[in-house]
């Protein structure tokens, strides 16, 4: 039976494709892309498609794509109908609370606002240190929000550091280590076990050789 994988586009794209093709997978179309979001591997019965990650739970999540390749960031936002198999390793970076150099959000008190791309997480982690903060949910350059005024710090992903420090921001905790990983659709579980371990195996072989 053939596979469909959900690959989420963006920073995790290039270091997933290198994944594949060191397991003999054919995803040449996928290096020269162009705007094309659906591709046939040309040696494996596989296709892949292109998505957004929270849109990458959700195709996963409704059994139109197997197997969805994915941030822990995201998985830890959303969507709990899947099963997560396997971190790759790849794409590491971590959840910070970060704001104002001198201006650490943990150690207010009062009316504390946080700005995010992720609610849930940064709910969840003030509730888990018993603060009751107000979310600002933010789309994007969060870094931005602390600067003008919007909040008083940020949960964010940080990877290089470079977006806070170029912002005059420092990181006041890590909330979670963040990196990408394999998830597969409960029912192709079951439907497609032999397909869908051997992507697993393939994945967590690329995965030891990559390292
Ligand atoms: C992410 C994140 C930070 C930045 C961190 O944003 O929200 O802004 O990357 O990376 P760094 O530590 O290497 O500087 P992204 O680039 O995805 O864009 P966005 O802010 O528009 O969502």
């Amino acid at each position: 039976m053939s596979l469909s994988v959900a690959l989420t586009k963006g920073r995790l794209e290039k270091a997933v494709v290198d994944a594949l093709e060191r397991k003999g997978y054919g995803i040449e179309a996928l290096r020269s892309k162009g705007r094309q979001l659906v591709f046939q591997d040309t040696k494996k019965d596989v296709s892949y498609f292109l998505v957004k990650s929270m849109d990458c739970i959700t195709y996963v999540e409704h059994g139109v794509a197997d197997i969805g390749v994915v941030g822990k960031d995201t998985l830890m936002e959303g969507g709990d109908d899947y099963y997560e198999m396997l971190d790759l390793g790849i794409g590491r970076c971590r959840f910070i609370v970060g704001g104002i150099t001198g201006n650490n959000p943990l150690e207010k008190s009062g009316h504390i606002k946080i700005g995010t791309k992720y609610p849930n997480v940064a709910r969840s982690y003030f509730q888990s240190l018993g603060m009751d903060v107000e979310i600002i949910k933010i789309d994007g350059s969060v870094e931005l929000a602390p600067v003008m005024g919007l909040c008083d710090g940020i949960v964010d992903i940080m990877e290089t550091g470079t977006t806070l420090k170029e912002n005059g921001l420092d990181v006041f905790a890590t909330v979670a280590e963040i990196s990408a990983r394999v998830i597969v659709n409960k029912a192709a579980f079951k439907m497609k076990r032999d397909e869908v371990m051997a992507f697993l195996k393939d994945m967590e072989e690329s995965h030891a050789e990559g390292n």
